[in-house]
Parts: C-alpha cells; sequence; structure tokens
C-alpha cells in the first residue's frame, strides 16, 4: 500500500501566511468533547500560528468548530441564519460524484488541451479542493496550493476523511495539498509543471443557492477584495509551466488583470482563459518539488 504522504501535514511547511497573502478575518475555535484527534491536531497548528484563537475572538462572527464530523467553519451574521463550510469531498452536493460530473469541470479538463496522464499540475487556488480533486481523478498528478490557513485546514481535514474512501484513495494519493502563497511557494521550488489551473476570487454569480451559501462564507473569511494579486500570481504561473495556464472566471467578466489569453473556452457560466507559457525552453527541466 502507498504511504499517505501527501496526506500529512508537512512539517517543513508550517501554517504561515504567504508575503502576498491578504489579509483575512479574524476566526475563534471551538472544540466539542468527540472532535477526533486527528482533526483536532489540524486545528492546533492554526492555534499554535496564531491564525485562530481559542473561544470567541470578540471581533469576529468566525468560528472554526471542531465536532465528530471534523473541522467547520462557521458564520453568524448579524441577521439570518447561521453559514456553515464543511468540505465532505465524498458525499453530499459538493462531494466527488458531483463535481466529477459537473459540466465546468469537464471544460476545465478540456481547456487542459490533451494532457496524458501523469501530467503534473500546478492548482494556484486550492479553495475547497473540488477542482484539485477532479484533476487527480483524471490521473494527473496535482500539487494544490492554497494561502488561507483557515481554508487549507478545512481542505485538509476533509482530505484525511476521505482518504479511507476506496474510490477516492487513489486519486488523493495523486493530490498534494501545500499551503502557501503560490508565488512563495514557487520561489521555493525548482522546476516546471506542464499546466497550471488559476481560480482566483470573484463575487459569487451561480444560481445554486448550495454552492452560494458556500462562497458566502468563503467571502465572508477571505475579505472584501480578496484576490487582489491575481496578475501577478497569473504571470508568476506562466514563467513556471511547459504548455498552458488556465484561469477560470466568470462568463462576462474581464480577463485577470486585462491580460489577453491566447485562447478562451466558453461553458454554460464559466469562461477558461487560456495563457502560453512565458518562459518556453528557458526553464530547467525539473520535476517540481512535493514538499
Ligand atoms: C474561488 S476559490 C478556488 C476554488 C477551487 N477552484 C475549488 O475547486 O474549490 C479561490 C481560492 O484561491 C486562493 N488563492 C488566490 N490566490 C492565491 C495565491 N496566490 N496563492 C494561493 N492561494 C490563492 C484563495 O485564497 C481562495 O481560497
Amino acid at each position: 500500500m502507498r504511504p499517505p504522504a501527501i496526506l500529512r501535514p508537512n512539517p517543513r511547511l508550517p501554517i504561515t501566511d504567504g508575503p502576498c497573502a491578504p489579509v483575512t478575518e479574524p476566526v475563534g475555535f471551538h472544540v466539542t468533547p468527540d472532535c477526533p484527534p486527528r482533526s483536532r491536531r489540524t486545528a492546533e497548528s492554526l492555534l499554535e500560528g496564531g491564525h485562530i484563537t481559542a473561544g470567541a475572538t470578540g471581533r469576529s462572527d468566525l468560528e472554526l468548530i471542531c465536532r465528530a464530523d471534523g473541522l467547520t467553519l462557521v458564520a453568524h451574521p448579524a441577521s439570518g441564519p447561521a453559514l456553515e463550510l464543511h468540505i465532505d469531498l465524498v458525499g453530499g452536493a459538493r462531494g466527488y460524484r458531483h463535481a466529477r460530473a459537473e459540466r465546468s469541470r469537464e471544460d476545465l479538463v478540456r481547456a487542459l488541451g490533451r494532457l496524458p496522464r501523469g501530467s503534473r499540475i500546478i492548482d494556484a487556488s486550492a479553495g475547497l479542493g473540488r477542482d484539485a480533486l477532479v484533476l487527480a481523478a483524471r490521473g494527473f498528478e496535482v500539487v494544490a496550493v492554497e494561502r488561507n490557513p483557515v481554508l487549507a485546514a478545512l481542505l485538509r481535514d476533509a482530505m484525511e476523511r476521505a482518504s479511507s474512501h476506496r474510490v477516492l484513495r487513489a486519486s488523493l494519493d495523486r493530490l498534494s495539498l501545500q499551503q502557501a502563497d503560490v508565488r512563495e511557494w514557487l520561489s521555493r521550488h525548482e522546476g516546471i509543471f506542464d499546466a497550471a489551473v488559476f481560480d482566483p476570487m470573484f463575487p459569487p454569480r451561480r444560481k445554486d443557492a448550495e454552492v452560494r451559501k458556500e462562497m458566502r462564507i468563503v467571502h465572508r473569511l477571505l475579505g472584501a477584495n480578496p484576490d487582489p494579486d491575481a496578475p501577478e500570481t497569473l504571470k508568476a504561473l506562466q514563467g513556471r509551466v511547459r504548455r498552458c495556464v488556465v484561469v477560470k472566471r466568470p462568463l462576462h467578466a474581464p480577463a485577470v488583470g486585462g491580460l489577453r489569453p491566447a485562447r478562451s473556452l466558453r461553458g454554460r457560466s464559466t469562461r477558461f482563459d487560456v495563457y502560453l507559457p512565458s518562459t518556453v525552453g528557458s526553464q530547467p527541466p525539473g520535476r517540481p518539488g512535493k514538499g
């Protein structure tokens, strides 16, 4: 059996913000007695890094809760019911089967072109891990990078829970989650990827009520202007790919930073802008590191 090394928090990568991470909201922390030890350890590394505060922060309506089903982020808005973000890669409306069947994920794979199985892809915006998992399920080796420590912890916890799932195990073995700003991560790792995908935050417009709820809490966590450095991130990715960078955008949104893509693939509600590498031939053909 292959060791599940990529599912464990990497001790060489402490949960810290990268240099260009935007300011995010303070998050309180609450643990119930039935919280599984693995989830508790993931949350404790956030506590140690000062990314969450035990008990209520008094400054925030956001709270990370560790309960029997693992980590959940809860938002208590001034009015209306509480919102919850609990990543479940296996079941539910956001689970693996649903994500795999979604048209927009098919389009993402098409936008990448004909990449053979085993190609190495960097997902520069891991978020809730749906794109990364679908790409890993297609047989790609995926390094997924998420700079928000709380989101990265929620995703790591979900990956650990899903690792016992018979169907998902092989895909998760091909998926490495890194908590860092992707530009900072790239500066510490040599080599180039076959392709990159980048899905920076944008005001949610999708009709699906559940997705809207999920993204509302992500927006609450990441603040009003979540990814102001998206153009710089795109340029950094262009310098580290062999084939292309695919940027996901809402259908009618402007291109990131006004940068003109080589081509675009238009889905029902999402557009995939494809950018060519900026340094083909000038990068050493090394294998990008995982850790
Ligand atoms: C719209 S979400 C991505 C959703 C994801 N594609 C999925 O399938 O769930 C955007 C995420 O990208 C992350 N992000 C944006 N710029 C980043 C960067 N430079 N490095 C790492 N993460 C970044 C944000 O923190 C946010 O969580």
